[in-house]
């Protein structure tokens, strides 16, 4: 039985972690990146692996037994531009993101994160100032963010410091204030769950925009806000 939850302050998670490079993973390392942080069990991911043979595909996961099972499928099916990742996505993938050679990252999901719904919890949250920046700075212009949670409470914290970076604006054609479906071919297994139950989903999408990344600290709150240490 996986635990439901993991605390990411916790200090089992606040270690540093070296992540393999793209050409530690995939057999063709310089095809298009796409990145699902919080990837689960990994089927939505491996699906798409499957649809999307142009591009990689790299899951990252805090509960370390759900990306030993996600890579035992990945094994089984043999596909070798899929990858899943042991780590805290909100501490270590700063760094990862900085080394991606420039222009890789295409595409980033972040689909119905753990929600932490006490305000003492929040900074659990995976989204917080340092990864979005870290994002914003992989990303190309025109590179896609996805987000995607059946919870308000929850989605909207993220648009609002999504769009507060000055980094990402919405495709021109997408509606306001969330997207009636979802833009990819394949559902995440938590979409699956909250459609079939009749419940909505809140999603939007944004596009990198041209120009240098600001508004979101500086390097001392990046940190702060990475190795804040809680119970
Ligand atoms: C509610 S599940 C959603 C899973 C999947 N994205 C879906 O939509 O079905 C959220 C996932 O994010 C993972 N997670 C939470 N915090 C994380 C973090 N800091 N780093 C990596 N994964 C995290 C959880 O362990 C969990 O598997």
């Amino acid at each position: 039985m996986v635990r439901q939850h993991v605390n990411p302050l916790s200090v089992l998670y606040q270690q540093p972690l070296a992540l393999p490079s793209p050409s530690d993973l995939f057999a063709q390392p310089c095809l298009p990146l796409h990145l699902d942080i919080g990837a689960a069990r990994g089927r939505f991911l491996l699906a798409m692996a499957e649809r999307c043979p142009d591009r990689n595909h790299l899951g990252v996961e805090i509960r370390r037994p759900l990306v030993v099972a996600a890579e035992a499928d990945r094994q089984a099916a043999g596909l070798t531009n899929l990858h899943y990742l042991f780590c805290n996505a909100s501490l270590n993938l700063v760094e990862w993101l900085q080394d991606l050679p420039p222009g890789l990252l295409q595409l980033v999901t972040l689909q119905f994160p753990d929600p932490w719904f006490k305000s003492r919890h929040h900074k659990r949250r995976v989204l917080q100032p340092a990864l979005l920046r870290s994002l914003a700075l992989a990303l190309p212009p025109g590179g896609t963010l996805l987000m995607q949670s059946d919870v308000l409470a929850v989605i909207k914290p993220m648009v609002a410091l999504v769009e507060a970076s000055g980094c990402f604006e919405r495709p021109c054609n997408d509606p306001v204030p969330w997207l009636e479906t979802n833009p990819l071919a394949v559902a995440t297994e938590r979409e699956c769950h909250v459609l079939a139950q009749g419940l909505p989903v809140y999603r939007v999408r944004y596009h990198r925009r041209h120009g240098p990344v600001g508004g979101l600290g500086n390097e001392q709150d990046i940190h702060n806000s990475c190795v804040t240490t809680q119970a």
